[in-house]
């Protein structure tokens, strides 16, 4: 029995270090993004106008962390005549809940929630930061979903106008993980810079898992292999959230067959699980469509280009130019994966493959 757990041990050492909103002390791989996010944000700490930027990468690449490590930092900064209005769009989906926010963050108080216009709100917000002589950073986290809900255009071309009519320096952060934002329309007002959040390497990845493992977990929990097979597993999803999970998943695993040490078909039973969790998490951001596309095409496996929008134009009826934006968001989102295949004389066509079918 001595390798055996009884019922109130557990293999955690800290179970906090493996939760979704854990921010790390030990964030790597992510100082040129943090360095170029603050440039953009310096001259506003003097009352300046901070530049626009966009940040994107896929999913569970470091963004929201990099803002909650600059926002801790700035605030360790009391003399700072900058404000950082930092949103979080996937809670706060509508036009005026956005502004709400932005409000609340300047003040400190909550504006009524109805009965005020969303203009009023606007002017509320500009007259509060002109009399508070300060610049703001507003950070829109995981805007696409203002994009999902059609108002990304409105909300930036709205708050970067502010200055026509008031004395104001206000600069945007737009952070987006599998749509790229419309700018055509709205380029006059908001000429971003581009920070790339690239997924991490192989050896990235088994660093930030293993040193998880270090901290979170007793000594000799999580054997080096099983840590290199979770690795092999988030690689390909681009997705560090997902290696995170999967650590914690076969943890639990491990404890619910009372055994000290984990083992590889832990890791084959949290695979399941955690998979649909983060394909759960990702239908979130996407439309009907996209969602209709994602499923012909898991139902078809793999096929080729045309054969897939055939039957996803038979289906929903649409052209091939939302046939094609919602098949790269779906290759940003690492759910399918997509190559050239050469056909010799018949020319080339491209094959989709559906990575994890959105069924089962
Ligand atoms: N470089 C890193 N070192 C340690 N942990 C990291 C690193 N990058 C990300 N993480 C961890 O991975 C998880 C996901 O990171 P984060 O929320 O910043 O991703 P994101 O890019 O904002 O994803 P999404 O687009 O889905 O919002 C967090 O728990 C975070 O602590
Ligand atoms: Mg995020």
């Amino acid at each position: 029995m001595k390798n055996f757990l009884t019922w109130e041990q557990t293999l955690f050492k800290d179970r906090e270090i493996f939760e979704f909103g854990h921010v790390p002390d030990e964030f790597l791989y992510r100082e040129l993004q943090m360095k170029n996010i603050g440039y953009a944000i310096a001259p506003g700490t003097e009352g300046k106008q901070p530049q626009n930027i966009i940040c994107i990468g896929p999913p569970g690449t470091g963004k929201t962390t990099s803002f909650k490590k600059i926002i801790d930092q700035a605030e360790q900064i009391s003399s700072s005549s900058l404000i950082l209005a930092y949103v979080n769009c996937r809670y706060t989906q509508t036009h005026y809940s956005v502004l709400a926010e932005i409000y609340k963050k300047m003040t400190g108080i909550e504006p009524p929630t109805s009965g005020i216009a969303l203009k009023k709100l606007y002017e509320k917000v500009a007259e509060t930061l002109a009399a508070k002589n300060k610049s703001m950073f507003v950070i829109l986290d995981d805007a696409d979903f203002l994009i999902l809900r059609r108002i990304f255009h409105d909300v930036v071309n709205n708050l970067l106008r502010l200055h026509e009519e008031y004395p104001l320096n206000i600069g945007l952060c737009a952070v987006h993980s599998v749509s790229y934002p419309p700018l055509d329309d709205i380029t006059s007002v908001f000429i971003p810079k581009i920070v790339k959040f690239p997924a991490y390497t192989w050896d990235e990845t088994f660093d930030i898992l293993n040193r998880r493992v270090k901290i979170g977990l007793y000594p000799n929990v999580m054997e080096t292999g099983i840590i290199e097979k979770i690795s092999g597993c988030a690689v390909p999803k681009g997705d560090i959230r997902f290696g995170i999970d999967l650590l914690k998943r076969s943890v639990i695993n491990a404890e619910m067959r009372a055994s000290k040490t984990v083992d590889f078909t832990d890791v084959d039973n949290a695979l399941i699980e955690a998979s649909k969790d983060r394909l759960k998490r990702y239908l979130k951001v996407f439309t009907d469509t996209e969602t209709a596309l994602l499923n012909t095409a898991s139902e078809m496996g793999t096929s080729h280009a045309g054969e897939l929008f055939d039957e996803f134009h038979k289906r929903t009826k649409k052209g091939y130019t939302t046939f094609h934006k919602a098949l790269n968001k779906l290759i940003n989102a690492k759910l399918v994966d997509t190559y050239i295949e050469n056909r010799g004389k018949n020319g080339r066509t491209r094959v989709i493959t559906v990575k994890q079918p959105t069924s089962g």
